[in-house]
Protein backbone atom coordinates (compact mmCIF):
# COMPACT_ATOMS: atom_id res chain seq x y z
CA UNK A 1 0.00 0.00 0.00
CA UNK A 2 1.23 3.50 -1.07
CA UNK A 3 2.06 6.56 2.20
CA UNK A 4 -0.54 7.60 3.46
CA UNK A 5 -1.98 10.63 2.36
CA UNK A 6 -1.09 13.42 4.61
CA UNK A 7 -4.55 15.23 5.28
CA UNK A 8 -5.89 18.37 7.52
CA UNK A 9 -9.58 18.72 7.99
CA UNK A 10 -10.70 22.21 8.00
CA UNK A 11 -14.44 21.84 9.97
CA UNK A 12 -17.42 22.69 12.27
CA UNK A 13 -18.84 19.86 13.83
CA UNK A 14 -21.57 18.99 12.94
CA UNK A 15 -22.81 16.03 12.65
CA UNK A 16 -22.02 14.81 8.90
CA UNK A 17 -18.00 16.60 9.43
CA UNK A 18 -18.54 13.61 12.38
CA UNK A 19 -18.84 11.05 10.12
CA UNK A 20 -16.38 12.30 7.73
CA UNK A 21 -13.83 13.02 10.63
CA UNK A 22 -14.54 9.81 11.74
CA UNK A 23 -13.86 7.58 8.63
CA UNK A 24 -10.90 9.83 8.29
CA UNK A 25 -9.47 8.86 11.61
CA UNK A 26 -10.55 5.28 11.04
CA UNK A 27 -8.97 4.77 7.29
CA UNK A 28 -5.08 4.11 7.22
CA UNK A 29 -4.89 5.61 3.66
CA UNK A 30 -5.34 8.57 5.33
CA UNK A 31 -2.95 10.34 7.58
CA UNK A 32 -4.73 13.26 9.38
CA UNK A 33 -1.85 15.54 11.09
CA UNK A 34 -4.26 18.52 12.41
CA UNK A 35 -8.25 19.27 12.75
CA UNK A 36 -8.73 23.13 12.68
CA UNK A 37 -12.20 24.43 13.81
CA UNK A 38 -14.06 27.17 12.43
CA UNK A 39 -17.18 28.52 13.49
CA UNK A 40 -19.80 27.07 11.48
CA UNK A 41 -22.82 24.99 12.36
CA UNK A 42 -22.47 26.08 15.81
CA UNK A 43 -20.15 28.74 17.38
CA UNK A 44 -16.13 27.81 17.57
CA UNK A 45 -16.23 26.86 20.74
CA UNK A 46 -18.23 24.72 20.45
CA UNK A 47 -17.18 22.96 17.59
CA UNK A 48 -13.50 22.75 19.01
CA UNK A 49 -15.20 21.13 21.44
CA UNK A 50 -16.87 18.88 19.26
CA UNK A 51 -13.64 17.57 17.32
CA UNK A 52 -11.70 17.02 21.11
CA UNK A 53 -14.93 14.58 21.76
CA UNK A 54 -14.28 12.79 18.13
CA UNK A 55 -10.33 12.78 18.55
CA UNK A 56 -10.98 11.29 22.06
CA UNK A 57 -14.39 9.18 21.51
CA UNK A 58 -11.95 7.24 18.61
CA UNK A 59 -8.73 8.02 20.61
CA UNK A 60 -6.76 9.08 17.65
CA UNK A 61 -3.42 11.37 18.26
CA UNK A 62 -4.31 14.59 16.18
CA UNK A 63 -4.23 17.87 17.08
CA UNK A 64 -7.13 19.98 17.09
CA UNK A 65 -6.46 24.17 16.84
CA UNK A 66 -9.23 26.71 17.26
CA UNK A 67 -9.64 28.72 14.17
CA UNK A 68 -11.82 31.85 13.41
CA UNK A 69 -15.22 32.46 15.47
CA UNK A 70 -16.56 34.94 12.19
CA UNK A 71 -16.56 35.17 8.58
CA UNK A 72 -14.44 37.72 7.05
CA UNK A 73 -17.24 40.37 6.77
CA UNK A 74 -20.33 39.16 6.78
CA UNK A 75 -22.23 37.65 10.51
CA UNK A 76 -22.21 34.33 11.15
CA UNK A 77 -25.34 32.30 11.10
CA UNK A 78 -25.34 28.98 12.96
CA UNK A 79 -27.18 25.84 11.76
CA UNK A 80 -28.42 24.69 15.40
CA UNK A 81 -31.55 23.64 14.10
CA UNK A 82 -30.40 20.88 11.50
CA UNK A 83 -27.36 19.47 14.13
CA UNK A 84 -28.92 20.47 16.99
CA UNK A 85 -27.60 23.32 19.72
CA UNK A 86 -24.71 21.47 20.72
CA UNK A 87 -23.65 20.63 17.15
CA UNK A 88 -23.83 16.71 17.80
CA UNK A 89 -27.42 16.28 18.26
CA UNK A 90 -26.99 16.07 21.95
CA UNK A 91 -25.49 12.89 22.22
CA UNK A 92 -23.27 12.02 25.34
CA UNK A 93 -19.72 12.08 24.79
CA UNK A 94 -17.37 12.55 27.39
CA UNK A 95 -16.45 15.53 28.46
CA UNK A 96 -13.24 16.04 26.89
CA UNK A 97 -9.91 15.58 29.37
CA UNK A 98 -7.74 17.19 26.38
CA UNK A 99 -7.32 21.05 24.99
CA UNK A 100 -6.88 22.49 21.79
CA UNK A 101 -3.10 23.31 20.77
CA UNK A 102 -1.80 27.18 21.95
CA UNK A 103 -1.96 27.86 18.33
CA UNK A 104 -4.53 29.56 16.11
CA UNK A 105 -5.59 27.18 13.12
CA UNK A 106 -4.12 29.76 10.62
CA UNK A 107 -0.34 29.38 12.57
CA UNK A 108 -1.06 25.01 12.90
CA UNK A 109 -2.08 24.52 9.33
CA UNK A 110 0.89 26.78 8.27
CA UNK A 111 3.56 24.88 10.26
CA UNK A 112 2.10 21.99 9.57
CA UNK A 113 2.05 22.47 5.50
CA UNK A 114 5.91 23.85 5.83
CA UNK A 115 7.30 21.04 8.38
CA UNK A 116 7.46 18.41 5.27
CA UNK A 117 8.62 18.69 2.12
CA UNK A 118 5.71 16.20 0.86
CA UNK A 119 2.51 17.60 -0.25
CA UNK A 120 -0.74 18.10 2.43
CA UNK A 121 -4.38 17.90 1.39
CA UNK A 122 -6.79 20.76 2.82
CA UNK A 123 -10.54 18.53 3.41
CA UNK A 124 -12.31 21.78 3.76
CA UNK A 125 -16.20 21.06 5.11
CA UNK A 126 -16.89 24.29 6.85
CA UNK A 127 -17.15 27.92 6.02
CA UNK A 128 -13.81 28.54 4.38
CA UNK A 129 -12.46 31.29 6.66
CA UNK A 130 -9.51 30.01 7.73
CA UNK A 131 -8.48 28.62 4.53
CA UNK A 132 -8.61 31.76 2.70
CA UNK A 133 -6.91 33.62 5.80
CA UNK A 134 -4.01 30.68 5.33
CA UNK A 135 -3.40 31.49 1.34
CA UNK A 136 -3.34 35.20 2.00
CA UNK A 137 -0.97 35.28 4.51
CA UNK A 138 1.33 32.39 3.28
CA UNK A 139 1.01 32.18 0.62
CA UNK A 140 4.64 29.87 0.50
CA UNK A 141 2.10 26.77 1.32
CA UNK A 142 0.16 26.75 -2.11
CA UNK A 143 3.35 25.20 -3.87
CA UNK A 144 2.50 22.36 -0.97
CA UNK A 145 -0.70 21.95 -1.18
CA UNK A 146 -1.72 18.78 -3.39
CA UNK A 147 -5.66 20.22 -3.68
CA UNK A 148 -8.53 21.34 -1.63
CA UNK A 149 -11.45 19.41 -1.53
CA UNK A 150 -14.41 21.15 -0.44
CA UNK A 151 -18.10 20.53 0.44
CA UNK A 152 -19.17 23.39 -0.62
CA UNK A 153 -21.11 25.55 -3.15
CA UNK A 154 -23.93 24.47 -5.68
CA UNK A 155 -24.45 24.02 -9.49
CA UNK A 156 -28.79 23.46 -8.86
CA UNK A 157 -29.21 26.18 -6.27
CA UNK A 158 -28.53 26.72 -2.13
CA UNK A 159 -29.86 25.10 0.55
CA UNK A 160 -30.13 28.81 2.66
CA UNK A 161 -30.95 30.70 -0.05
CA UNK A 162 -31.92 29.71 -3.40
CA UNK A 163 -28.85 31.03 -4.62
CA UNK A 164 -26.14 29.86 -1.71
CA UNK A 165 -25.26 26.55 0.06
CA UNK A 166 -24.77 27.18 3.70
CA UNK A 167 -20.85 27.15 4.02
CA UNK A 168 -20.38 29.65 0.77
CA UNK A 169 -23.31 31.31 2.05
CA UNK A 170 -22.06 32.57 5.96
CA UNK A 171 -18.66 33.26 4.00
CA UNK A 172 -18.69 33.82 0.32
CA UNK A 173 -15.62 36.22 0.17
CA UNK A 174 -13.51 33.20 2.03
CA UNK A 175 -14.62 31.02 -0.81
CA UNK A 176 -13.68 33.64 -3.66
CA UNK A 177 -10.43 34.07 -2.38
CA UNK A 178 -9.75 30.08 -2.20
CA UNK A 179 -11.68 29.67 -5.73
CA UNK A 180 -9.13 31.98 -6.94
CA UNK A 181 -6.13 31.09 -5.12
CA UNK A 182 -4.36 28.92 -8.14
CA UNK A 183 -4.34 25.65 -6.01
CA UNK A 184 -6.04 22.66 -7.29
CA UNK A 185 -9.77 22.82 -5.93
CA UNK A 186 -12.26 19.77 -6.23
CA UNK A 187 -15.31 21.14 -5.64
CA UNK A 188 -18.50 19.02 -3.80
CA UNK A 189 -21.52 21.07 -3.79
CA UNK A 190 -24.78 19.91 -3.41
CA UNK A 191 -24.81 18.84 -6.73
CA UNK A 192 -23.62 15.41 -5.48
CA UNK A 193 -23.89 15.72 -1.90
CA UNK A 194 -27.94 16.17 -1.77
CA UNK A 195 -27.21 12.48 -3.23
CA UNK A 196 -24.75 11.32 -1.01
CA UNK A 197 -27.30 9.73 1.15
CA UNK A 198 -28.00 7.15 4.26
CA UNK A 199 -31.46 5.35 4.73
CA UNK A 200 -32.97 3.75 7.27
CA UNK A 201 -31.54 0.33 6.51
CA UNK A 202 -27.91 1.71 7.25
CA UNK A 203 -28.86 3.15 10.26
CA UNK A 204 -30.73 -0.69 11.70
CA UNK A 205 -27.26 -1.66 10.92
CA UNK A 206 -25.22 1.19 12.73
CA UNK A 207 -27.26 0.78 15.59
CA UNK A 208 -26.55 -2.87 15.95
CA UNK A 209 -22.58 -2.82 15.53
CA UNK A 210 -21.05 -2.16 18.60
CA UNK A 211 -20.01 1.55 20.55
CA UNK A 212 -19.20 3.23 17.21
CA UNK A 213 -21.95 2.23 15.29
CA UNK A 214 -24.52 3.33 18.31
CA UNK A 215 -22.66 6.80 18.17
CA UNK A 216 -23.13 7.13 14.43
CA UNK A 217 -26.54 5.98 14.86
CA UNK A 218 -27.64 8.53 17.85
CA UNK A 219 -26.22 11.69 15.85
CA UNK A 220 -27.90 10.40 12.56
CA UNK A 221 -31.29 10.07 13.72
CA UNK A 222 -30.68 13.50 15.31
CA UNK A 223 -29.54 15.03 12.16
CA UNK A 224 -32.54 17.19 10.46
CA UNK A 225 -30.88 17.74 7.14
CA UNK A 226 -33.93 15.58 5.84
CA UNK A 227 -34.90 11.70 6.87
CA UNK A 228 -33.80 8.17 6.78
CA UNK A 229 -37.15 7.28 5.40
CA UNK A 230 -36.63 9.45 1.97
CA UNK A 231 -32.72 9.67 2.21
CA UNK A 232 -30.33 11.92 4.73
CA UNK A 233 -27.25 13.61 2.72
CA UNK A 234 -24.37 13.49 4.68
CA UNK A 235 -23.01 16.01 2.87
CA UNK A 236 -19.53 16.17 4.11
CA UNK A 237 -18.41 12.67 4.08
CA UNK A 238 -18.42 13.17 0.21
CA UNK A 239 -14.86 14.76 0.57
CA UNK A 240 -13.55 11.93 2.40
CA UNK A 241 -14.87 9.63 -0.03
CA UNK A 242 -13.96 11.63 -3.14
CA UNK A 243 -10.19 10.80 -1.46
CA UNK A 244 -10.69 7.57 -0.60
CA UNK A 245 -12.74 5.95 -3.73
CA UNK A 246 -12.70 9.05 -6.61
CA UNK A 247 -14.56 6.53 -8.83
CA UNK A 248 -17.77 7.28 -7.39
CA UNK A 249 -18.08 10.53 -8.45
CA UNK A 250 -18.21 12.37 -11.92
CA UNK A 251 -16.10 15.12 -12.09
CA UNK A 252 -15.79 18.25 -14.75
CA UNK A 253 -13.09 21.17 -14.87
CA UNK A 254 -15.30 23.96 -15.06
CA UNK A 255 -14.50 27.73 -14.60
CA UNK A 256 -16.39 29.02 -11.06
CA UNK A 257 -16.91 32.51 -9.88
CA UNK A 258 -18.45 33.04 -6.06
CA UNK A 259 -20.61 35.74 -5.96
CA UNK A 260 -19.41 37.89 -2.72
CA UNK A 261 -22.49 40.45 -2.26
CA UNK A 262 -25.92 41.10 -3.08
CA UNK A 263 -29.43 38.77 -2.14
CA UNK A 264 -27.82 36.00 -3.84
CA UNK A 265 -24.37 36.40 -1.67
CA UNK A 266 -22.56 32.36 -1.73
CA UNK A 267 -23.75 30.96 -5.40
CA UNK A 268 -21.28 29.77 -7.15
CA UNK A 269 -21.56 30.71 -10.72
CA UNK A 270 -20.23 28.26 -13.72
CA UNK A 271 -19.44 29.78 -16.95
CA UNK A 272 -21.18 27.31 -19.63
CA UNK A 273 -19.01 28.45 -22.43
CA UNK A 274 -15.22 27.60 -21.24
CA UNK A 275 -14.02 28.85 -25.54
CA UNK A 276 -14.88 32.61 -23.81
CA UNK A 277 -12.78 32.47 -20.75
CA UNK A 278 -9.42 33.08 -20.11
CA UNK A 279 -6.92 31.31 -18.76
CA UNK A 280 -7.81 27.24 -17.52
CA UNK A 281 -10.72 26.40 -15.59
CA UNK A 282 -10.11 26.79 -11.77
CA UNK A 283 -11.87 24.11 -10.30
CA UNK A 284 -12.20 20.33 -10.49
CA UNK A 285 -16.45 20.18 -10.03
CA UNK A 286 -17.92 16.89 -8.70
CA UNK A 287 -21.11 16.59 -10.70
CA UNK A 288 -22.46 13.25 -10.22
CA UNK A 289 -22.25 10.26 -7.51
CA UNK A 290 -23.20 6.69 -7.96
CA UNK A 291 -25.45 6.67 -5.04
CA UNK A 292 -26.05 2.94 -3.71
CA UNK A 293 -22.50 2.57 -4.06
CA UNK A 294 -21.71 5.45 -1.79
CA UNK A 295 -23.88 4.27 1.05
CA UNK A 296 -22.88 1.23 0.72
CA UNK A 297 -19.17 2.27 1.01
CA UNK A 298 -19.75 5.03 3.74
CA UNK A 299 -21.20 1.61 5.89
CA UNK A 300 -17.99 -0.16 4.88
CA UNK A 301 -16.22 2.54 6.37
CA UNK A 302 -18.35 3.14 9.46
CA UNK A 303 -18.78 -0.94 10.67
CA UNK A 304 -17.52 -2.75 8.31
CA UNK A 305 -19.15 -5.76 7.29
CA UNK A 306 -21.96 -4.71 9.63
O1 LIG B 1 -24.39 22.79 3.26
C1 LIG B 1 -23.84 21.71 3.97
C2 LIG B 1 -22.64 22.14 4.75
O2 LIG B 1 -23.04 23.06 5.75
C3 LIG B 1 -21.98 20.98 5.52
O3 LIG B 1 -20.62 21.26 5.66
C4 LIG B 1 -22.66 21.03 6.87
O4 LIG B 1 -21.83 20.50 7.91
C5 LIG B 1 -22.81 22.51 7.04
O5 LIG B 1 -21.61 23.00 7.57
CA1 LIG C 1 -19.54 21.08 7.86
Amino acid sequence: MKDPRRIIIDTDPGIDDALAIAIALKNPQLDVRLISTVAGNVPVSQTTENALKLVEFFGADVPVARGCEQPLFRVLECSTYVHGKDGMGGFEFPVPVSKPIEKHSIIAMRDEIMSTEEKTTIVAIGIETNVAILLKMYPEVKERIEEIVIMGGSMIGGNVTSSAEFNFYNDPHAAEIVFRSGVPITMLGLDVTNYGRLYTGTNEKLKKSGREGQMFSAILEKYVAGTLETGLPVHDVCTVAYLLKPELFETDMKHVMVQTEGPAAGATVFHRRPEMVEGEPNVKVCTGVDEPAFEEWVVSQLCGEC
